[in-house]
């Protein structure tokens, strides 16, 4: 409003004027800078020495603070804004002016960098803005968009009352974790004043890669009520992968996987518990979360029940000979076969009735129930034992009859006899009753020769068998020895008394003959 009537004031003054040359106003200083709301000192002086008037236009407020001769100083306050007040003087009815430039300058009060995405997509795009309130000279004035330290654009404050600046970068994984920030620069070096610096609150971004593929998720594919099986979902490619999240469910059950990270995968395993409620064709679903991406896959679970058909026998411990009634039956759904019965058509279930022999005893039935789950054909076993009760028996395979063992080699005499009970089993040599070593390797000697009566007793009743045991051996040189010696001795002994008798003869018939060769001389001695 100061202003704007000078053009025509000047316009008038000129005319009114006499001419060029004369006395001339000057100010002090031409250009100043000053802070917005400083004041400043405005020296107004002319070289006319008889001026009639002198001042300064301004509208801002001011202030006469001295004055001399020909000059006035004023002090102007509350700068708020540039403006150009101007000194005047009039001399000899001549005006004159001097125009000053006062510039304000102030920093800017909002460097903000705008919040960025919370995750940023490697290879996206990425837009920096950086909003500046305030600031002047806007001239001097430039905003820098920093990573770090390191300088992405400088560009000049443009725009009232807010300038705003935008770069875009291509989002790298190395920019992952790195700070963007926003500074800037109130450069009044040519002024003598400085370089003014201002920044933002650093923003993190965060960049990362989630592939455009599903998670990998191995399951079961079946599962039977009641039981306990394991699951793994992993995904590969990932960036940065220990960021990322794993959500695994059993339609809308959570499971609680333990996941391990590797330096660009994840692997996520988890135990699947299913309960009758469960039963039929589930979905289990696995997404991996990045950023603000995320993958998922859904795989079919179905889920069974199958219990172990019932294998129910009238009774399980049967004297020989009972007919025994066997039924195997199977849960809904299921076909049984039962002790590998293949002639039986597959039904539900089964029944077989049989005559308890010896042979049966021991036996282990077994009913088998097979079930088809989504293409899979499941089997489950049942197995029962029967026992018969029979016996005892001795037959040849278990107890031969006759038994040749040669002297001194080492034997085991064996004699089984069957039954159920086990029977007891006595072996008895006829005759003296002797009993026959059964069952323990011994050396043979002759004296178990002989034959025995074997007899197997059990509850059940007693089982007898006759066997004979020949020991074979042959004659012993001792014996040929003490029958040679014996001999020999008796035809010593035979010769001895030979001779004996036949010289006992000899000396009587020699007495006899000397006795008679004695009578003889004494009838020849006598006269
Ligand atoms: C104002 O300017 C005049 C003329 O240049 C000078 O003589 C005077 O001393 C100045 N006043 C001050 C206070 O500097
Ligand atoms: C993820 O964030 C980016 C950048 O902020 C955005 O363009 C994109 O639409 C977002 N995607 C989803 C699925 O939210
Ligand atoms: C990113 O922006 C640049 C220009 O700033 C452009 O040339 C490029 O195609 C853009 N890239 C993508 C992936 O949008
Ligand atoms: C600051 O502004 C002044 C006046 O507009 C100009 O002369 C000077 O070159 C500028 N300085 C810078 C560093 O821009
Ligand atoms: C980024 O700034 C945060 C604070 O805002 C700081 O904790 C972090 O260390 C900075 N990161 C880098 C790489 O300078
Ligand atoms: C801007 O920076 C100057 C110094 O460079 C400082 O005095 C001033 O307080 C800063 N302004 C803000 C809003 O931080
Ligand atoms: C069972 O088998 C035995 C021997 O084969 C026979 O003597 C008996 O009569 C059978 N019992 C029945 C009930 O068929
Ligand atoms: C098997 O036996 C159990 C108990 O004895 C019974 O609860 C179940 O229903 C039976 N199953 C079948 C298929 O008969
Ligand atoms: C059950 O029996 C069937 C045949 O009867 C056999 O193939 C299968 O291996 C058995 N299963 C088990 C668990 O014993
Ligand atoms: C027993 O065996 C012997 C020799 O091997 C044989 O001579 C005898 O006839 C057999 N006795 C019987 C009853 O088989």
């Amino acid at each position: 409003a100061a202003r704007s009537p000078r053009p025509a004031l000047l316009a008038l003054l000129w005319a009114l004027l006499p001419g060029p040359g004369g006395a001339q106003t000057s100010v002090h200083p031409k250009e100043v800078i000053i802070p917005r709301g400083g004041s400043v000192l405005v020296n107004c002086s002319t070289s006319c020495d008889q001026y009639t008037l002198l001042g300064l236009e301004t509208h801002l407020d001011k202030k006469e603070v001295a004055s001399g001769s020909n000059w006035q100083m004023y002090e102007l306050s509350s700068v708020q804004g540039d403006t150009t007040p101007f000194c005047y003087s009039v001399c000899h009815n001549r005006q004159s002016e001097a125009t000053m430039s006062l510039t304000v300058y102030w920093f800017p009060e909002r460097v903000e960098l705008e919040p960025l995405p919370q995750w940023q997509p490697v290879g996206e795009n990425l837009t920096l803005r950086c909003q500046v309130e305030g600031g002047a000279p806007r001239t001097n004035l430039s905003v820098l968009l920093l990573q770090g330290e390191k300088l992405l654009s400088r560009q000049p404050a443009k725009g009232t009352p807010v300038a705003e600046v935008t770069d875009t970068v291509l989002a790298r994984r190395g920019d992952h974790g790195t700070n963007f920030s926003c500074r800037t620069e109130l450069d009044l070096r040519s002024q003598g004043l400085g370089l003014f610096q201002n920044s933002s609150v650093p923003r993190q971004l965060r960049t990362f890669v989630l592939p455009q593929v599903r998670p990998h998720l191995v399951t079961p594919g079946i599962m039977e009520v009641g039981t306990q099986r394991s699951v793994t979902c992993s995904l590969d490619g990932l960036f940065p992968a220990s960021e990322a999240q794993v959500h695994l469910a059993l339609e809308d059950q959570r499971l609680k996987p333990t996941i391990k990270y590797s330096e660009d995968s994840l692997s996520a395993t988890a135990l699947v518990e299913v309960a009758p409620r469960d039963e039929g064709v589930q979905q289990l679903t696995c997404a991996v979360t990045l950023g603000n991406q995320s993958q998922r896959t859904r795989e079919s679970v179905t889920i069974y029940s199958f219990p172990a058909p019932n294998l129910t026998l009238s009774e399980s411990e049967v004297p020989e000979g009972t007919v025994v009634s066997m039924e195997c039956k199977a849960h809904a759904g299921a076909v049984v076969t039962l002790s590998g019965d293949p002639a039986e058509p597959p039904f539900p279930s089964a029944q077989i009735m049989l005559n308890a022999t010896a042979e049966y005893n021991g036996r282990d039935f077994v009913c088998s129930a097979a079930l088809e789950v989504a293409g899979h054909v499941l089997h489950k076993n049942k197995t029962q034992k029967l026992f018969v009760l029979y016996g005892p028996r001795l037959d040849k395979e278990n107890c031969p009859e006759n038994w040749t063992l040669e002297e001194n080699t080492l034997q085991t005499l064996r004699c089984q006899a069957s039954g159920n009970p086990i029977p007891k089993l006595d072996c008895l040599r006829k005759g003296d009753g002797a009993l026959l070593p059964i069952g323990e390797p011994r050396p043979v000697t002759r004296d178990i020769s002989g034959t025995y009566v074997c007899q197997a007793t059990s509850r059940r009743g007693v089982a007898t068998r006759e066997v004979v045991v020949n020991v074979i051996y042959q004659q012993s040189n001792l014996v040929t020895i003490i029958a040679v010696a014996a001999l020999i001795l008796g035809i010593a002994a035979t010769v001895g008394t030979v001779a004996y008798l036949y010289n006992r003869q000899r000396k009587i018939r020699k007495y006899r003959l000397q006795k008679a060769q004695e009578a003889a001389a004494m009838k020849l001695n006598s006269p």
